[in-house]
């Protein structure tokens, strides 16, 4: 099948994405199929495929999500594309977004009873902080300059919430910064190599893992970072910081989450830990690090938006909402069909491969009105950007404060933000990614 504006290998094309998500593409699918098979070419950028169902508008999006026993996360992985080997793949099978109920059940206890309200609340108090110190240091003294507000201002903000999650020496964070470049960025040539952190600038725990930071081959590959064997350095760094933890438990979320006993009296192991590091890292980062320059985009092309929320920072929580749904940070995840069953107008056969449109859902029509413009006032707004049923991101309300609070000294401070070029997107069919955003500024 194809359609009038572009091959349905664009929807899989990674590098379609350095230019823009196919949107035409998708809204004219969305207008015509709930779901859509797409056959996986070869292309040169992507190995070919046995295909997977794609699945557009937001009531087959929920019901997909809702229903882990028929679309399983456990069955294969739930990124586009399994790691190549059965090893590597039981490997991220032992990641809770890989694993259905009631697994999966165990260890989201376990970290929901670990963001008490009142952890969740010191967390918040400190991201205000940081958004402060980040404009400070774009401003310094001065009344009017150019930065790129990708890398100098969004980039900073989840890895200072992340160092203070895991209770990790804030000096150590941009390991955190190359980690999630590595893991999300694995098909852009640029960011799969990231390695910009500096061992001397580090803590005694940072120096050690870092011993086993693995380097390009001779032909520039890295070892697939899905694999424990891809990211030594990672789980180094988490296997000491967890033994560091037990002995000297804090009042982070981390050394709280190591402290739970669960129902049958067992706690969360050091291999558990080490897994949940390596999602957390790259979950809670990379994604709130897209998220915050595409609600700056959204700005950027509505200028009374803009205005209107200098204006009155209060209308900021229902402006950040919009911003997810209008950018879409992580545009797609998968199941695995564990039987036969139908969506849809659609057969779906056991062991298909259902891919979810987060992209497609939050521009779906039957919703959202008028859902191509970014509307700050738009109320309610049923986005699925963090997912939804068993899956649903746990870390939903720390980027919203990480958003609120980034935003409200941003457009509190400045008095005028101008683009000052054109923006750098990420080579990823997964994450919508923004890598550059230069803009001009003036102070008030
Ligand atoms: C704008 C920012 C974010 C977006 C768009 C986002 C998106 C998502 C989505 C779509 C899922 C569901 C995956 C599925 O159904 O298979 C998810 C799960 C998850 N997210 Fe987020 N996320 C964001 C920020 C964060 C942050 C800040 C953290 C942690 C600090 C985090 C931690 C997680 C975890 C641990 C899961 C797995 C939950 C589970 O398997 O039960 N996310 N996220």
């Amino acid at each position: 099948m194809s359609t009038a504006t572009q091959p349905l290998s664009a929807l899989y094309d990674p590098l379609v994405y350095e230019t823009a998500p196919p949107l035409a593409l998708i809204d004219e699918l969305r207008a015509q199929h709930s779901v859509v098979w797409v056959d996986e070419k070869a292309l040169p950028d992507w190995p070919g495929g046995n295909g997977f169902w794609l699945v557009l508008r937001h009531a087959e999006v929920s019901s997909v999500l809702k229903q882990p026993k028929l679309y399983s996360s456990a069955a294969g992985a739930t990124q586009l594309r399994d790691p190549t080997t059965p090893t590597d793949l039981a490997y991220v099978q032992q990641m809770m977004l890989n694993m259905d109920p009631p697994v999966h059940s165990r260890l989201r206890r376990l970290l929901q009873n670990s963001f008490t309200s009142r952890a969740v609340a010191g967390l918040e108090q400190s991201i205000a902080g940081h958004a402060r110190s980040i404009v400070d240091r774009i401003i310094a003294g001065q009344t009017s300059g150019e930065c790129d507000f990708a890398r100098d201002i969004a980039a900073d903000m989840p890895l200072l919430c992340l160092a203070d999650l895991f209770g990790m020496p804030a000096e150590d964070r941009y390991l955190l910064f190359d980690w999630a470049n590595r893991v999300i960025g694995f098909q852009d040539p640029e960011y799969a190599v990231s390695a910009s952190f500096d061992p001397s600038s580090g803590s005694d725990i940072a120096r050690e893992a870092l011993k086993l930071r693995p380097a390009p081959d001779q032909q520039g590959r890295m070892p697939d970072p899905r694999t424990r064997s891809g990211m030594p350095d990672l789980y180094h760094y988490a296997h000491l910081l967890a033994r560091h933890k037990r002995g000297h438990p804090g009042d982070d979320i981390m050394s709280l989450l190591l402290a739970q006993v669960d129902e049958d009296g067992g706690s969360v192991s050091i291999a558990e830990f080490e897994n949940l590091f390596w999602l957390f890292a790259v979950a809670g980062n990379e994604t709130v690090r897209n998220g915050i320059p595409g609600g700056m985009i959204a700005l950027l092309q509505n200028p009374q938006a803009l205005r209107d929320l200098q204006a009155d920072l209060s209308r900021l929580p229902r402006a950040v909402d919009e911003m997810l749904r209008w950018w879409t940070p992580v545009m797609i995840f998968r199941r695995t069909a564990t039987t036969d069953t139908r969506l849809a107008d659609v057969t779906i056969k056991k062991g298909d491969k259902v891919v979810v449109s987060f992209l497609s859902a939050n521009r779906d029509e039957r919703l959202f009105d008028d859902p191509q413009q970014f509307n700050i006032n738009r109320h309610p707004n049923a986005h699925l950007t963090f997912g939804y049923g068993p899956h649903f991101c746990l870390g939903a309300q720390l980027a919203r404060a990480q958003m609120n609070a980034l935003f409200s000294e941003v457009l509190g401070r400045f008095a005028s933000i101008e683009a000052n070029g054109e923006p750098g997107f990420l080579r990823s069919n997964f994450q919508r990614g923004i890598k550059t955003l230069p803009i001009r500024w003036t102070t008030r």
